[in-house]
């Protein structure tokens, strides 16, 4: 009997098994935090994903971690993550150099609701790192963006140095279809835009909190602001997303790392909507 295809036989191997991809380039986006593009080592195509959804990636020898999927889901190639390093696996990730191997399983979990979206304002807050997870939804909003009634981004960065995707971030400011905010915590000399927490510019933000639809992502703390922001100017606790992002070790239901009552932040999540997770969502991890 033929053997299996290599990207066949890490298939079969299941998803507690990670498949070696090479990283095919590194960018680095703040002092601590790069953007790898990963490609199968095997040579097979990289797997279909949705924005939200998250893969584990394994330094071999370190440890293994969730990361986001930063890219555009309808780009193809090779799979982007933005990785910011605060402990020994992340770090590891953030020193792998072009043609360095990691260990990718995944994706998964849930993802934005941009079906849902049609016909309605999307509302993305980004704090800090929270950009990364939120890029694919942004990128796949603005592709359908005619089927949108708006689209608004509200960023936040602790210092100018610290916005991610910079380059991309001055484009989508001259973008009519996109109405763009960006604050940071403390300027710097030469800074024009915004100071102050990002939940500031969710205020006088020009969308419809009737048929709004927000997805928030940061530190727990801004998202606990950015929340009650939004449920102030009159939202849907029902039409606020926000992705959870607990530790996780299996991210397939079997080890309970991620568990809160009878949900799974790794299966239902890490895209919830707050209606679904406030319960929770202030309880701190155990
Ligand atoms: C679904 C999901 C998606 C994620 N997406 C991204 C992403 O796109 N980019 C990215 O840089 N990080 C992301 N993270 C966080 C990332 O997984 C952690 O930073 C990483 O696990 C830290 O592991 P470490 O071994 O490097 O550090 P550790 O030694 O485990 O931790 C170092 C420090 O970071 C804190 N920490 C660890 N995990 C988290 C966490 N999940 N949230 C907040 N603080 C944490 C620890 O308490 C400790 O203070 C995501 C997490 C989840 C659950
Ligand atoms: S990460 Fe193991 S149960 Fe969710």
């Amino acid at each position: 009997m033929a053997s299996p295809a290599p990207a066949e036989a890490t298939a079969a191997a299941g998803p507690m098994v990670p498949r070696p991809f090479r990283v095919a380039a590194r960018r680095r986006e703040a002092a601590d935090t790069w953007t790898l593009a990963l490609e199968p080592a095997d040579g097979g195509p990289p797997p279909a994903f949705r924005p939200g959804q998250f893969n584990m990636l394994y330094a071999f020898g370190v440890g293994e971690v969730p990361i986001s999927i930063s890219g555009d889901p309808a780009a193809g190639g090779p799979l982007e993550h933005t990785v910011r390093a605060v402990g020994p696996a992340s770090a590891a990730i953030c020193r792998a150099e072009p043609g360095e191997q990691l260990g990718v399983r995944g994706p998964f979990g849930s993802s934005w609701p941009l079906q849902a979206a049609a016909g309605r304002h999307v509302v993305v807050v980004a704090g800090g790192i929270g950009l990364a997870p939120l890029r694919p939804a942004l990128l796949g909003a603005l592709a359908a963006r005619e089927r949108l009634a708006g689209l608004v981004l509200l960023c936040g960065g602790r210092t100018p140095e610290q916005l991610l995707f910079r380059s991309q971030l001055e484009r989508w400011g001259e973008d009519p279809r996109l109405e763009l905010g960006v604050t940071v915590d403390s300027a710097e000399p030469g800074w024009l835009g915004q100071v102050g927490v990002v939940t500031t510019l969710i205020g006088d933000a020009p969308f419809d909190p009737a048929s709004a639809v927000a997805f928030v992502v940061g530190p727990e703390v801004m998202m606990r602001f950015a929340i009650e922001a939004l449920l102030a100017r009159g939202m849907a606790a029902s039409d606020v997303y926000i992705s959870i992002e607990r530790n996780m070790k299996c991210a397939v239901t079997h080890c309970g790392r991620c568990q809160f009552g009878p949900t799974f932040a790794c299966r239902e999540g890490p895209v919830m909507s707050f209606a679904a997770i406030e319960r929770f969502f202030r309880t701190r991890e155990v």
